[in-house]
């Protein structure tokens, strides 16, 4: 009888997954590098308002996020998550993290800090640089190094990476990961820009990695924007009705970003450089954002939306 019961349930068990995508779990530890901000990259995260996905169940973990794409789950963090996965995307993710020992049985990575904290700036020679789509590898970025290479970018963005020109863009405390993949977008045409191509065309990756390195651990100067009630409420709450995500979501609560993840600070940034990097990400001609995550959130601004937040955002210290 016992046996006839546990062929059943094999049985069972193989009709039910017979439908479903196969999950792949190595291929899912690559798609997972932007999940690990949140959820740590091994599915456990120390914040308490994310929740773990290490070894949870592979079934459910793929429903949550096809009812985060179709919205019959709603969350304004994981709704730009989920909305370009596919299938196979969310089978592999599902596959991966449920593979991933429980919290209680490992150690959690320390939170993901939002940007290099001053007093480690001062001593640190290397940063850890993770290339983003998929994190693949772990690169040294030597600090030192990066600022002899640096000598060619001061004039437009400051020896110190605090540009004064409005249209230049500060990289003063930015991730390190999200400058260095700027650099390799601008090489390979992914991001357009006539003056940056021009800088990085020489650049080798290590180059790259040295000068995000350098730039990362450079303290940025305060934001000089006007500030602005209505930008500071949609940055923080989006908007519901019109479908905008918050930006605190990815930019974090001071627009110091999330520096793991590549999402950039945004805080004390020069204006009229933010306004036109919204306008292009809502016109498509910067269309170098992973999912297009961006994208899809610009193309819902209006004029007057970026303005006022263009106004908080560069007043942020
Ligand atoms: C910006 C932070 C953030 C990022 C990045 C993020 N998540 Fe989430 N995730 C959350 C939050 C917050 C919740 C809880 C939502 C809620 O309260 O309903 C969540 C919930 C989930 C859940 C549901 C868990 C459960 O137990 O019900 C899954 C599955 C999930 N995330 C997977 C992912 C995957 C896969 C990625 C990467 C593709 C990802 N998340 C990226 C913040 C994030
Ligand atoms: C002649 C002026 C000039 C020089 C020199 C220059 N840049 Fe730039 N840089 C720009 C402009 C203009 C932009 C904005 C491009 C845009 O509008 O998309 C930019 C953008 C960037 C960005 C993107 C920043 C962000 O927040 O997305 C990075 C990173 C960057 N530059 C790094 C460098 C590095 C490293 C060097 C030296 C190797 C350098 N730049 C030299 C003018 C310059
Ligand atoms: C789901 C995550 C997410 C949300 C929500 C989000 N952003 Fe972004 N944002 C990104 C990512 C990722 C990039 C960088 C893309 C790239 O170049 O790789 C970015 C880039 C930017 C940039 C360009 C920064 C630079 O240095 O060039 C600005 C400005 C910006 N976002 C503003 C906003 C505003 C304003 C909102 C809210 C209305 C918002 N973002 C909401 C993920 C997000």
């Amino acid at each position: 009888m016992k046996k006839i019961i546990f062929s059943l349930l094999l049985t069972v068990g193989a009709i039910s997954t017979a439908n479903a995508v196969q999950g792949d779990a190595a291929a899912g530890k690559e798609k997972a590098a932007m999940c690990g901000a949140c959820h740590g990259a091994t599915g456990v995260t120390p914040n308490p308002l994310y929740p773990d996905l290490a070894g949870q169940k592979d079934q459910y973990l793929v429903k949550q996020l096809a009812d985060f794409k179709s919205g019959a789950r709603t969350d304004m963090m994981m709704a730009p998550m989920a909305a370009n996965l596919s299938e196979q995307d969310m089978a592999d993710l599902a596959a991966y993290f449920s593979s991933q020992k429980r919290a209680s049985e490992q150690v959690a990575a320390p939170a993901e800090s939002a940007a290099t904290p001053a007093t480690a700036a001062a001593v640190a020679s290397k940063v850890e640089i993770v290339t983003s789509t998929p994190a693949k590898a772990i690169y040294a970025g030597d600090v030192k190094a990066g600022q002899e290479k640096s000598v060619m970018c001061a004039s437009c963005h400051g020896t110190d990476g605090n540009s004064v020109v409005p249209m230049y863009p500060k990289l003063a405390g930015q991730s390190a990961n999200y400058t260095a993949k700027q650099l390799a977008d601008f090489k390979s045409g992914e991001r357009k820009d006539p003056v940056m191509a021009g800088m990085v065309a020489a650049l080798s990756e290590q180059d790259m990695n040295d000068l995000a390195a350098y730039f990362a651990v450079q303290t940025p100067t305060a934001g000089t924007g006007e500030g602005s009630a209505i930008g500071e409420k949609l940055y923080f709450g989006g908007d519901v009705a019109k479908g905008i995500t918050a930006c605190v979501a990815c930019h974090g609560v001071k627009g110091k970003g999330m520096s793991q993840a590549a999402f950039p600070a945004v805080a004390g940034q020069n204006a009229d450089y933010l306004k036109k990097q919204i306008a292009s990400f809502r016109n498509g001609s910067r269309g170098n954002d992973n999912n297009s995550m961006m994208r899809n959130i610009a193309i819902k601004l209006s004029d007057n939306d970026i303005d006022e937040l263009v106004k908080y955002m560069s007043s942020l210290k």
